[in-house]
């Protein structure tokens, strides 16, 4: 059976995205993570992070959102399933409040924050997480939420295919869905759903640069959809797969060049 049959898809449970997410949590976090910078500073600036904001980042991963906010003045809060990740979070920030748990449970009373982010954590299939955000934000507050867009460049395509071609085939309907907010309307329709304002769409190139071929995979298997892949089929086999579909982003001095269309979309609290 090919991975494009049988491709029911499975309920999102956040101890196992986590466990997934935080699988190689060092490689992440020191190779992968700045991929979002220009998105987060282009949403700092839409929902005008400053000293006298309490920013909450949902899914912080290993905390680099929370030390920018934290540089601008902002008191901020984190939260994150991978534990692995939420350690180099609260060592990185110590002053910043940083809990292990989901998304869908926020353990921050109502009204707690005036800006909420979440850089690449929010996906289709995630709506009831921007309820659980909206709870949390006061009256005008502001919230902005990333993704990958479809848009180019586009390296990561030839990556995710790699991997979802040696993925067992109940992980590639799960991954639909999460994708599906990258297509035009839905991520507005799922804040407008859950009582926002949508005032702002926009998008930043994102570039990580790795010098070599083996840096570039521990960066790239460090994500959390590299982890059915790397279970279900002998790693070096999708090393290789990987490592194939990068060439095209190399330079010729070597260096390994990864950019990616990164969509972000910002909205108001209606109530
Ligand atoms: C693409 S990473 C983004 C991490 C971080 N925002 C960044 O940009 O570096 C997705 C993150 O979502 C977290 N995550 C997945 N499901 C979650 C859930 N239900 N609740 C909280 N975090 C979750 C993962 O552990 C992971 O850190």
């Amino acid at each position: 059976m090919t991975n494009t049959e049988n491709e029911t898809e499975k309920p999102h449970d956040w101890q196992e995205a986590g466990d997934a997410w935080g699988h190689s949590a060092a490689d992440w976090a020191c190779l992968y993570e700045h991929y979002a910078l220009d998105a987060i500073l282009a949403i700092f600036e839409l929902t005008a992070v400053s000293q006298q904001t309490r920013l909450l980042d949902v899914a912080c991963g290993s905390g680099l959102a929370l030390r920018l906010a934290t540089a601008t003045g902002a008191k901020a809060a984190g939260i994150d399933a991978a534990s692995s990740l939420i350690d180099i979070a609260r060592e990185r920030n110590p002053n910043a409040d940083i809990e292990l748990g989901s998304m869908f449970d926020l353990p921050w009373p109502n009204d707690s924050f005036n800006v909420v982010i979440s850089i690449n954590g929010i996906w289709g299939g995630c709506e009831a997480a921007l309820v659980e955000a909206r709870r949390v934000l006061k009256p005008g507050g502001k919230i902005a939420i990333s993704f990958w867009g479809n848009g180019t460049p586009n390296d990561l395509r030839g990556c995710f295919k790699a991997f979802a071609r040696h993925a067992p085939a109940e992980h590639l309907g799960s991954m639909k869905t999460l994708n599906n907010i990258a297509a035009p309307g839905v991520a507005e329709t799922m804040l407008t759903d859950a009582g926002f304002d949508v005032f702002e769409r926009g998008s930043r190139v994102s570039t990580i640069e790795w010098p070599d071929a083996e840096l570039a995979w521990r960066a790239i298997s460090s994500v959390g959809p590299a982890v059915p892949a790397l279970r279900h089929t002998n790693p070096s086999i999708v090393k290789e797969a990987v490592l194939e579909a990068l060439l095209s982003c190399r330079d010729r001095g070597g260096i390994y060049r990864f950019r990616n269309d990164h969509q972000f979309v910002v909205a108001q609290n209606r109530k």
